[in-house]
């Protein structure tokens, strides 16, 4: 029947006793803030871009590493677990912490689900980016719907060793051998290494790991910052880490990293390589650089949070001003300048002052958002918005009509401008 159909991104589900999409959870996909101009979390994707990019080109200056961020969070159950060697108990399954569409298809919980696909399509260095998927509270720090960064670096033994031939990534008795070198068992989990690699290889993978990440914290926190490494573990990579900074007298972990577990670069057809990869979650990196004091900040159509992020120079260091809570009225102006008055004559910010004269502190923001001139009779014409909010108090629309037809007399009166 119709009611047991789930309809997404043009595709049908069947519904089953595992499905538990909201429609309130269903209104996110699509979204893609991550992608957003001037959206902080769009500027931290950026960030961490450009790093690799720069971190990893070859002699002609071409970035080593593609970008995967338009991948639909729909995915299979194989690619978010099994792929991954998760095992079919293991508690980031459970019902109560996944959104499933049926027993088969689900939102990702992590990136991480593309991995195995783009390796087996051949990629060795790549970044993935996008909405991922989790049940959890609502709180300052957590949301449903939260974004990540994946990566994988896959190195082959004469790249690696380009410099030592007499060297070998996988260890002699594993040559060869399928079932050995498909890592340890579940039960003993060394943290050095997995059986089938040499000590030199991981050493060697895991300091190149390492130092980028490193380099990429540092470049976005700067060179001060305190880091750590701790022992952590992850199905899909061994040995793993994860990466904690020391911010507000705490260590806060931002990222889980590790080298891949053998098995899943053989499932790939990936021969006689090593790799790393890791995952963050671009939220808690922009919550402490920009300091963005609570999640559903991100989720915000409220310009007095988007206007105040500009990425046209990621560089610029700027800390977040909480907005007020009273709610906004936008009013628009428009009008035809005078004939005589060229448009270059006619400055934004005298504007802008303008209105800061007459409206103080209620007008937020005053954009810009056309300009155009008449074909026929050339004359120019302006539109601007003004965003009006009290800090303290919800503002009636009769006081912020009042202001704004005095706006646009002092406008008339100072140049002689027609109101449209
Ligand atoms: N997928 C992991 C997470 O969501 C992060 C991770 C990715 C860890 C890749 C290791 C390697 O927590």
């Amino acid at each position: 029947t119709v009611q047991n159909v789930i309809n997404l991104n043009n595709n049908k589900y069947e519904s089953d006793d595992y499905s538990n999409l909201t429609p309130k959870i269903m209104s996110y996909l699509g979204r893609n803030i991550y992608l957003q101009k001037n959206h902080p979390l769009s500027m931290m994707r950026q960030k961490i871009i450009k790093y690799f990019y720069q971190e990893y080109s070859n002699p002609k200056g071409t970035p080593l590493f593609s970008v995967y961020d338009r991948l639909s969070p729909v995915v299979s159950t194989k690619q978010n677990f099994d792929y991954l060697l998760i095992p079919p108990n293991h508690p980031s399954r459970a019902k109560s912490d996944c959104y499933y569409i049926n027993r088969e298809y689900m939102l990702r919980g992590h990136c991480t689900a593309h991995q195995l696909d783009l390796l087996r399509s051949g990629l060795d260095n790549f970044l993935i980016v996008g909405d991922v998927y989790r049940r959890d509270e609502i709180d300052s720090t957590h949301f449903p719907v939260f974004h990540q960064v994946d990566a994988v670096r896959v190195v082959h033994n004469d790249k690696l060793f380009k410099n030592n031939p007499d060297l070998e990534i996988f260890e002699k008795e594993f040559v060869n051998n399928d079932i050995a070198a498909i890592g340890s068992s579940d039960k003993c989990i060394d943290q050095v290494k997995q059986p089938c690699h040499t000590v030199e290889a991981v050493k060697l993978i895991e300091h190149e790991m390492k130092n980028v990440l490193e380099g990429m914290v540092k470049a976005i926190f700067g060179k001060t910052l305190k880091h750590r490494w701790v022992d952590a573990f992850f199905p899909f990579t061994q040995p793993s880490w994860e990466l904690e900074i020391f911010h507000k007298g705490k260590w806060v972990e931002i990222l889980g990293a590790g080298v891949m577990r053998n098995q899943i670069l053989k499932r790939a057809g990936v021969d006689n390589s090593i790799g790393y990869a890791f995952g963050l979650g671009l939220e808690r990196l922009a919550m402490i650089l920009y300091e963005i004091p609570d999640i559903r900040l991100f989720w915000s159509k409220d310009s007095g949070f988007l206007n105040q992020f500009d990425e046209s120079d990621l560089k610029k260091i700027f800390k977040y001003k909480p907005v007020s809570q009273y709610p906004q009225c936008a009013n628009d102006i428009s009008f035809w300048l005078p004939t005589e008055l060229p448009i270059e004559a006619f400055s934004p910010n005298d504007f802008y002052d303008l209105v800061r004269n007459i409206a103080g502190d209620i007008a937020e923001q005053v954009t810009l958002y056309d300009k155009f001139t008449h074909p026929k009779t050339g004359r120019n014409s302006l539109c601007f918005r003004i965003v009006y909010r009290h800090m303290e108090r919800t503002l009636t629309q009769k006081e912020v009509n009042e202001i704004h037809s005095n706006i646009g007399k002092s406008i008339v009166d100072k140049y002689g401008v027609t109101i449209r």
